[in-house]
């Protein structure tokens, strides 16, 4: 079923390819796509999720940015907040190709694919395959997340260059709120992050409260995101506040 729905979805990525070539935006959105299927697969087995639940998380994992190709082409961005919500634009492409005619659960995976970037999830309204598959795709998500940052560090001129980074201002220390809001576990408030620190705190933020499962914090420890972050954020500014949020963040993990 797995290969059958992975082959409808690459014919529609190919649709987006220019003499064979997809734009490198959307290959970079592919390879993330790669990424999730296999770390969903990992948060699968390493909670011991049933067969079913673990096919359900696998096609949700693949489906889930199928809109990112569509939105780019039209609208030429990926901020959803100038184009279109980008989960909900996936759910209903998805669904009107009916990819997922014939799938037990498709309804499940659609709806895991809708919420995958809520800030909140509806957890009471949910069955238990849809409550499981929503929570490890939004940790999958979240894990490749990490790298992708890790990855545009790597291969960006941040410090000269700010336009890799939104405009945000680079070497300030953090807005309180942010501090506040991962102090208190709570989710930031996205109209506080101004400056570089603020987003890269918004990501230890998740180690605290954003990542539902043992599997994923444990994935998260090995790969040395918070490590990475620690050194990154010492670099950016030497505001006091920031090390106790990076405490906080260890000893979540
Ligand atoms: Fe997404």
């Amino acid at each position: 079923m797995f290969a059958e729905l992975e082959g409808k979805y690459s014919s529609y990525v190919d649709t987006f390819r220019v003499e064979g070539t997809l734009p490198e935006m959307m290959e970079l959105k592919l390879l993330h796509t790669r990424n999730v299927v296999a770390l969903a697969r990992k948060i699968a087995k390493g909670e011991q999720f049933d067969e079913r639940t673990a096919r359900a998380l696998e096609a949700a994992a693949l489906l889930h940015d199928t809109g990112r190709y569509e939105q780019l082409k039209r609208f030429n961005t990926f901020r959803d907040a100038d184009s279109v919500d980008h989960a909900v634009f996936s759910h209903d492409i998805v669904k009107e190709k009916g990819w997922l005619d014939g799938w037990e659960d498709a309804s499940k995976i659609l709806t895991a694919v809708l919420v995958h970037n809520c800030r909140d999830i509806p957890a009471d309204e949910m069955d238990d395959i849809t409550l499981a598959c929503s929570k490890a795709l939004r940790d999958a998500d979240k894990l490749d997340i990490f790298n992708v940052l890790e990855d545009r560090l790597a291969n960006t001129d941040w410090r000269n260059d700010n336009r890799a980074f939104w405009n945000l201002k680079i070497f300030s220390p953090p807005s309180i709120e942010v501090v506040e809001a991962l102090m208190d576990s709570r989710a930031v408030d996205y109209q506080y992050i101004k400056c570089l620190a603020d987003f890269v705190l918004v990501q230890v933020g998740w180690m605290i409260s954003g990542l539902e499962y043992a599997t994923s914090r444990k994935i998260c420890l090995e790969r040395g995101h918070l490590e990475f972050r620690r050194r990154f954020l010492r670099e950016l500014t030497n505001e006091s506040a920031v090390e106790a949020v990076l405490r906080k963040a260890e000893e979540s993990l």
